[in-house]
């Protein structure tokens, strides 16, 4: 319950990172030894950067390109790290029985995967989107989910943002993590800012990658079925079941929120914006990642 939730919540450090669960240090440990299979898919990103999005997908292509099929996303994609309210545990313990394949949903970045991830093993599914879009989107839900901190301004939301004192710390660090890797065979690195551009084009990079064929007509069905506009009215996947058991206040802002790009220029001041684009630059000196900011 939504008052369960609340009590559990706990604002753990783990090598850097802000985990708010209520999993023990020992618990938080373990994300290093957890056995991985070569045939788990994880679904990675920073919170708010479309992770939602790339796990409809990977859902649909996991069960026959067939709306009908699905099941919630949470169901579908137990989260890595978080806590199991049932066990009183570490989800990852409660999936290492599972029946394979896996799908697994993850916030952590590249240096706390388990070894075996970094290993090689399993597959990885990484989504990144621009950081200012990412900071409007992480202000709302914040606004919206009793389990994380909530922010009187945006303001000062962003500037805890760009000094990683949030949930899930640093958005460089994680980006950056991944990208180091994104040639890596077993991970595809992906921009929320391109499946705004070319779904369809998306949609069929990730079934390579998974190595998932079908045939045009349900590529088509899929890219419906990840529209914005469907997703918002899919109870599957926009979290309506969670603002029922009061998890989720969609008063304060719904899940599927607005689902574009360039909605920062409605929230940042210049001066915000001069700040968030100097770290920007600083943060991605040296390396060839670039963000669009523009639809
Ligand atoms: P906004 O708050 O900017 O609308 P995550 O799933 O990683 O938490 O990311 C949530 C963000 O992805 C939200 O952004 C949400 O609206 C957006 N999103 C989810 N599904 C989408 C879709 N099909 N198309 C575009 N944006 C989508």
């Amino acid at each position: 319950s939504a008052e369960n939730i609340r009590k559990i919540q706990h604002d753990n450090w783990f090598k850097g990172v802000m985990i708010s669960n209520a999993l023990t240090q020992e618990h938080l440990e373990g994300f290093e030894t957890f056995a991985v299979r070569d045939d788990d898919v994880f679904v990675a990103s920073y919170p708010k950067t479309g992770n939602t999005w790339v796990r409809q997908i990977v859902s649909l292509l996991y069960c026959d390109a067939d709306p009908e099929q699905d099941i919630p996303t949470y169901a579908r994609f137990p989260f890595f790290e978080s806590y199991d309210l049932e066990t009183q545990g570490p989800v990852y313990k409660t999936i290492e029985t599972a029946p394979s394949p896996r799908l697994i949903m993850t916030h952590l970045p590249y240096d706390l995967m388990p070894k075996n991830v970094r290993e090689g093993k399993g597959k990885v599914v990484y989504v990144t989107r621009n950081p200012h879009d990412t900071a409007v989107s992480f202000f709302h839900f914040s606004q919206a989910n009793i389990a994380l901190h909530t922010w009187d301004t945006f303001d000062e939301f962003l500037s805890n943002f760009l000094d990683g004192r949030v949930t899930y710390g640093d958005f460089y660090r994680n980006v950056l993590g991944f990208w180091k890797h994104k040639d890596d065979a077993k991970i595809l690195f992906l921009k929320y800012e391109d499946m705004q551009k070319d779904l369809y084009k998306v949609v069929v990079n990730i079934a390579d990658f998974l190595g998932k064929k079908f045939p045009e007509e349900s590529f088509q069905r899929i890219v419906h079925h990840c529209h914005f506009s469907t997703m918002k009215d899919n109870p599957r996947v926009n979290y309506e079941p969670l603002a029922r058991i009061g998890i989720l206040d969609f008063s304060k802002s719904k899940f599927m929120r607005k689902g574009i790009v360039g909605d920062w220029k409605n929230y940042f001041s210049t001066q915000q914006k001069e700040t968030a684009d100097q770290l920007y630059r600083k943060k991605t000196l040296g390396t060839d990642l670039q963000f669009d900011f523009e639809p």
